[in-house]
Formats: structure tokens, sequence, C-alpha cells
């Protein structure tokens, strides 16, 4: 196979936001409590926060990070989480029908984000609560004193306001799945009015509406009219969320990113009719806040918790171990949000430890990272600057889902800071490598420039890092060749590669 491509330093799509590279953290499963938080643990610091875990997170490079959830926001009292800890309640969370502690609330979660260098994105519940109880979090949390929520939070230990500028207004509300789910029409009027409310406490606030759970969701599409009809003058986004797995269609599952493709433009256009029907000036754009590899046919199937006497404490949940394929993928879904920089100025890689994640943990053990942790830490530490269209040439192949799809996807960025480019490519063939020419002509003079390549593939695309062999995948050296102005570069089948040029 083969496919070429030219970087072109005017062939701009948009600046990249470094909230194109936050994550999410929702207290389900193992992910705060053996996650975040092991207070016996080896590694524990005085708070009880593993070290381990805060270098990965730190080494991994997540900017916002989405919190306290996903469906457990959904039925979440926020005044549990705060105060004095031996007098935080126990509750029964019903979206993962487990016990939640309160042990760890927003105020110990701030001090761990302080820790980890990442921004707080706040989730309010509109699931069972309603405008008065995200206007009263929105007090606590950021008013600076002389209100009673305000003075409960310094009396709580925090004297400055936690001064949180992005805030989703629910989460999943078109799924049945979600606590106090909704239809189009009753949420977007909630939405709107509570985002009208807290923007009358602070209008530089950004606020998420709720978009659709999927683009296969039944509703997908009329949600976004209706919703942003109701509410485009008092938010600023509107979500993206996107799961994907191997069926076992392998050439499906390495198209993913079409799918992706094809949810972000639809959800651009529908943002847009509205922006044109209302006469707008301003333009909505997209919090991509959830996107992953996640296997939920399993979980739906297998795992899922039930039994009216069964709530365990953070119980083994969504802990996927994913392949080498599962992070070609993944990659691949960093080069779609970065060619939709112009519009995705938010998104979530959900989640961050041990649920559906890059880190895993081991109650007295180790930490360690997934195959996906290396596409996202390189192209959050490199993937910056502008994001360049760089009109990939390539074969094609037929997916039973997708019909026609190219066999090699790319984006490119360049950071003015560092004077690098980079390139991000995915080789989508399964049984063949891709030679992959590059063409440098439009950046002059070549020759001093510097070149490395690193790739994520394997012999077996099934292999994976584990609790027994940790570090059994990672990225690798990769040669080109330099002819002139075009540089070479061979893809294995199935990876995932990053060029870095300057
Ligand atoms: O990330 C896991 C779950 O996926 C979230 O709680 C929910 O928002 C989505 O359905």
């Amino acid at each position: 196979n083969k496919a070429s491509l030219s970087l072109r330093p005017s062939a701009v799509v948009g600046t990249i936001d470094r909230r194109l590279y936050g994550s999410f953290l929702e207290h389900l499963g193992r992910a705060v409590y053996d996650g975040i938080y092991e207070p016996g643990h080896p590694s524990a610091d005085a708070d009880g926060f593993r070290t381990d875990v805060i270098e990965l997170v730190k080494e991994l490079g997540v900017s916002a990070i989405r919190y306290p959830g996903g469906n457990f926001v959904s039925g979440f009292k926020w005044e549990d989480s705060v105060g004095p800890r031996a007098e935080r309640p126990h509750r029964l969370d019903l979206a993962w029908h487990s016990t939640e502690t309160n042990e760890i609330g927003l105020h110990e979660f701030q001090d761990w984000l302080d820790k980890v260098g990442s921004e707080l994105m706040l989730a309010v519940n509109l699931g069972t609560r309603g405008t008065t109880e995200a206007l009263e979090l929105l007090e606590y949390a950021n008013h600076r004193s002389g209100t009673a929520l305000a003075e409960q939070r310094i009396a709580n230990g925090r004297a400055e306001p936690f001064g949180v500028r992005m805030w989703c207004l629910g989460n999943e509300m078109d799924g049945p799945w979600q606590v106090g789910h909704s239809t189009a029409d009753a949420y977007g009027a909630l939405a709107a009015k509570t985002a009208q409310a807290m923007k009358m406490v602070d209008p530089d606030l950004e606020l998420v509406v709720c978009g659709s759970s999927s683009s296969a969701m039944p509703t997908f599409g009329e949600w976004e009219r209706v919703t942003l009809t109701h509410a485009y003058d008092d938010v600023d986004y509107i979500s993206c969320h996107a799961y994907y797995e191997n069926t076992g269609d392998l050439g499906s599952f390495l198209a993913a990113g079409v799918d992706m493709d094809h949810f972000i433009r639809s959800v651009v256009a529908t943002a847009d009719h509205v922006k044109a029907v209302r006469g707008s000036d301003k333009s909505i754009n997209i919090s991509f806040d959830e996107w992953n590899i996640w296997y939920n046919t399993r979980f739906e199937q297998v795992d899922r918790i039930a039994g009216v006497d069964n709530w365990p404490i953070a119980p083994r949940l969504l802990e996927d171990v994913y392949t080498v394929a599962d992070a070609v993928v993944f990659g691949s879904l960093l080069i779609t949000l970065l060619k939709h920089a112009d519009r995705v100025t938010s998104a979530s890689l959900a989640q961050l430890v041990n649920v559906i994640a890059p880190i895993m943990t081991e109650p007295g053990g180790p930490a360690w990272r997934q195959t996906t942790f290396f596409p996202f830490a390189a192209t959050s530490a490199h993937g910056r600057g502008v994001a360049l269209d760089v009109d990939v040439t390539s074969g094609t192949y037929v997916t039973e889902k997708f019909g026609e799809v190219a066999l090699v996807d790319a984006v490119a960025t360049f950071d003015a800071d560092a004077g690098r480019y980079a390139v991000y490519a995915v080789n989508r063939a399964v049984d063949a490598p891709t030679e992959l020419t590059i063409d440098l002509a439009e950046l002059g003079d070549t020759a001093d420039l510097v070149v490395s390549t690193r790739v994520l593939s394997d012999t077996d695309p099934n292999a994976a890092n584990t609790l027994d062999d940790p570090e059994r995948v990672s990225l690798t050296e990769l040669p080109s060749r330099r002819e002139g102005s075009v540089l070479r570069i061979t893809l294995p089948a199935v990876s995932w590669a990053e060029v870095l040029i300057g």
C-alpha cells in the first residue's frame, strides 16, 4: 500500500485549545477509591493520594478534568461531599449500583488536581435536581465570601474560591439509562433556565449543554436542534459522547474515526442551522467530553451489578484491558479531534484511572500504562499550536459499517513556540504495511530539519499491558528515509505513528 501527504503551513484548520487534551474522572468503580486515592498504599502521600498515579497523570498530560460524573452526577447531592468527613453520608449510587462513601469530595478532588496540575470542569445534577441546586453549588464553589454558602466553603477549609470556569449542565440527558432522563424539549428548557441563572452570577462562565450520548441515539440530530433552540444564547458548548469497541470486525473498528468525523460534522451543521435561524452572530463549539474505546457490550451482558442488597463500595467496574489495535483506533480518534480543532475546542478522554482508563492500579501494588496511554501522552505533548490539513492520498478498503474508507488517515500540527511540526498518522490496513510519503517542499530549506518517528504497533495486535506484564507494549522508534524534501516512512499494519519534524 502507498499513501502520501503534504505539510502545508498555510493549511490551518484551527488553533488547538489545550482543553482538547482533557480527561474525565467519575465516582465509578475504582476510579477514585483504590485509584487516585488509597491511603494505605506505600506511595500514598499525607492526603492518601497515590503519588505513582499522580506522576502518571502528569506524564499523560491532561488539561481539564471533568468531575464527578457521568451518570453518577445525575443522582449526586454535592452537599454530601463537603464538610467534616466523619459526618458525610453514605449514599446509594443508582447509576453504577454501588455505595458512595463521599470520603473524597469537591475539596479533596481540587487538592488532587493541584497536585497533578489540571483544571476542574464540574458537572451539575440536572437528573434528580435543578436550577436551585446548581446555583447553590456555584455559590459554594466560586463566590468569594460573605454569603452563607461561600462562608460554609471557607469554614470547610478553603478560603479562596475554586474558580471553576467550565460547567456541564447535566449528563447524557437523552439516555434512557440516565436517572431523570428527559425529552429534548424539557431538558432544553431546564438547561436554558439554569444557564441563564448561572450567568447572572458570573457571565464569564463557560457552559456545556448536553448533546447526544452517541450518534446512534434515535433522537440524534433532533436532540441537538431542540436543545440548542432553547439554550443557544445561554451556553457556549454542546457536548458529544462516543465510545467504540471491536465486535470482531476489525476493519470497521479501525475506521471508528469515520463515525466520529460524521458525528462532529453533523453537530456543527445542526448548531450552525440554529445559529442561522436565530440570526445569531455567536457560534457554539463542541465539548467532546466523553470519548474512548469501551467494551460496553461486555459490561451490559456480564459485569453489571444487580440485587437489592448488593451495593458494593468501589467495585471493579469497566476495567477494560486495551490492546494495540484498541490504541491504534484511540490514536485515530485523536487525529479526528485535531482535524476539527476549529470547532472541537474541548474534549475529555473518558476516563482516567482504572475505569476504561489509560492508567491502571492494583491495590497495594503497582500502577501502569495501558496501550492507550501512549498516543494520548505523545499527542498532548507535541500536538500543540495549530492543526494543519495534510491532504492525504491513500488507497481504500471496504468496511461493513462505513463502506469505503481510506487506509491512512492523518493530521499535522505546528507548534510555533517549539518550532516543530508533528504528523499523526494511522494505518488501517490489517495485513500489510503502507509506504507513507511526506512532502516537506512547502517548509522551504529542509536540510537541517531533524526528524524522529515513533510508532505503536505489534506483531500481535491483541498485545496489551497487564499487571503481570505491565511493559509489554510501548512506542518504538521507526526509521525514516530522506530524499530531498520528501520523507518516507513504512507504517506497519494496524499502526499509529507520530513524526516530529523541526
Ligand atoms: O464513562 C462511563 C459512562 O459513559 C458515563 O458515566 C456516562 O456519561 C456514559 O454513558
